[in-house]
């Protein structure tokens, strides 16, 4: 008697399976996200598996040649996706881009794919969102010239497998998006956790097998974690995010986990209504719009990644209606905020309790490292006081509790960049300047140290 598969209950957000249905997933906390799902379906499993050993697959650990070599890099034309890919696409790899609707995945991967098919390679741009003419029309208004570049409309994974099944030479393969592709074997609709993870795993089983970079784009919820396409993380070798603010003109791609390169660098792009433009130079593009001689404004010398980012600070103080004071931050760490807060008041005898306290951080970068705090505290003191900082300073620093100021990584690449965008001093911890590493000061700049937050505000 053939028993019939058994249901499970899947968490749409996080992918666990549960026994039974509940209203509240215990695995991610979320609510109404579980949905039966018949059994998965043996998709790709069902083949008979031949044991390591039989194969004579095997292989000795010590005597492998060529093992320290880098992996070879394909790049994809745009120095910008290149640099967070950790210098080009990888073959055979897998990369989830991960980003909310709208924020300009389609856009980036169509203009990555046909920067790659210009330069002579063999790309596909699958789409399951958009029909052939759409992707065209999309190609046209880019003004994209790539001749070569295959597109297709289609979410059968079946048919898309055996398509590249028969290819030859190709070197990436675009799934646009992830949430549309169906397995006609897993009987659930396209989008839920079966339908995403059987597909992918099909899909990065072909990348693999047939040796093309592949990209498969995810869109994510609100709350900014890769919903459905959470379930391949941890198959694909690196997560990116694509983010921005609306408001802004500028994107973001980050690297949240690479196998082959580091998962602090980031890309900058601009939006234009000729598509994204990349910005190699992002200090210019996030100091843009500072006015000098404002007080409340500080430029924190701050580093993504490899790279050195001039961003600026805003503070703003406001008086406080009897209410309790509130403190709104805005692309920085509001557990951080008070934190100086508190420093400055207690250490520095600065009077900010009975304000409301607003802080920015201009362009809609979101910034993470604790060598703000100097920048934070500086623009905070400057609107206390109502003086400016000087337009042609920056700082960088970490704070502590006594309100000492203490060193942070990089500081010549931070200085260097300050120089070249054509400041005149750096604000810096006092270890960092008589280190044994002594650092010297690039020309042009001029060091000032600060042992405690009280040589600033002083
Ligand atoms: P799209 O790439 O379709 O976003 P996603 O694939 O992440 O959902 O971009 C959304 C819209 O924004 C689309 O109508 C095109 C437009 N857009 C521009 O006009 N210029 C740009 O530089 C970008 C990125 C998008
Ligand atoms: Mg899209």
């Amino acid at each position: 008697m053939s028993k019939r598969p058994a249901a499970r209950f899947v968490c749409q957000n996080c992918g666990t399976v549960w026994p039974k249905w509940s209203g509240r997933c215990e695995a991610c906390g979320e609510w109404n996200t579980i949905v039966e799902e018949p059994a998965e379906a043996r998709a790709a499993s069902a083949r008979p598996v031949r044991g390591v050993a039989s194969a004579g697959g095997g292989v000795k650990l010590e005597g492998l040649e060529g093992i320290a070599e880098p992996p070879p890099r394909i790049g994809t034309g745009i120095d910008e996706l290149d640099r967070v890919l950790g210098g080009g696409l990888v073959p055979a790899s897998v990369v989830l881009v991960g980003g909310d609707p709208g924020i300009g995945k389609s856009t980036l991967l169509l203009q990555a794919a046909a920067a790659m098919a210009a330069a002579g390679r063999r790309v596909l741009y699958i789409s399951g969102e958009e029909a052939v003419d759409q992707i065209r029309m999309r190609a046209r208004r880019l003004e994209l010239a790539a001749p070569g570049l295959e597109i297709a409309a289609a979410i059968n994974v079946v048919d898309i497998a055996s398509t590249l099944e028969n290819e030859r030479d190709v070197s990436m393969v675009v799934i646009d998006s992830i949430q549309t592709m169906w397995l006609e074997s897993v009987d659930s609709a396209p989008g839920t956790v079966s339908q995403v993870r059987s597909s992918g795993f099909e899909l990065i089983r072909l990348a693999k097998s047939r040796g093309f970079g592949l990209i498969l784009v995810g869109h994510v919820t609100k709350e900014g974690a890769l919903a459905g396409p959470r379930v391949l993380e941890h198959m694909v070798d690196a997560v990116m995010y694509f983010e921005g603010d609306r408001g802004h003109q500028f994107r973001i791609l980050r690297a949240a986990k690479n196998r082959f390169g580091a998962t602090d660098e980031i890309g900058v792009f601009e939006m234009t209504d000729r598509g994204l433009s990349e910005v190699p130079n992002p200090s210019a593009l996030f100091l843009a719009e500072r006015r000098g001689n404002v007080a409340g404004s500080a430029v924190f010398a701050g580093l993504e990644g490899t790279r050195p980012v001039l961003l600026e600070v805003q503070a703003l103080l406001a008086p406080n209606s009897g209410t309790a004071p509130r403190r709104a931050v805005v692309g920085w760490d509001s557990g951080r905020l008070n934190m100086l807060l508190a420093v400055l008041e207690t250490r520095c005898g600065l009077r900010l309790s009975g304000s409301d306290v607003y802080l920015n951080v201009a362009g809609g970068l979101r910034v993470n490292e604790p060598a703000a705090d100097l920048a934070v505290a500086a623009a905070l003191a400057s609107a206390v006081t109502g003086q400016p900082t000087s337009a042609g300073s920056v700082y960088f620093g970490e704070v502590g509790l006594s309100g000492e100021v203490r060193q942070v990584s990089q500081a010549d690449a931070r200085l260097k960049e300050a120089q070249k965008l054509g400041f005149e001093r750096a604000f810096l911890p006092r270890r960092v300047a008589r280190g044994r590493n002594r650092l010297v000061a690039p020309e042009g700049l001029s060091l000032s140290e600060i042992g405690h937050l009280a040589d600033l505000t002083a």
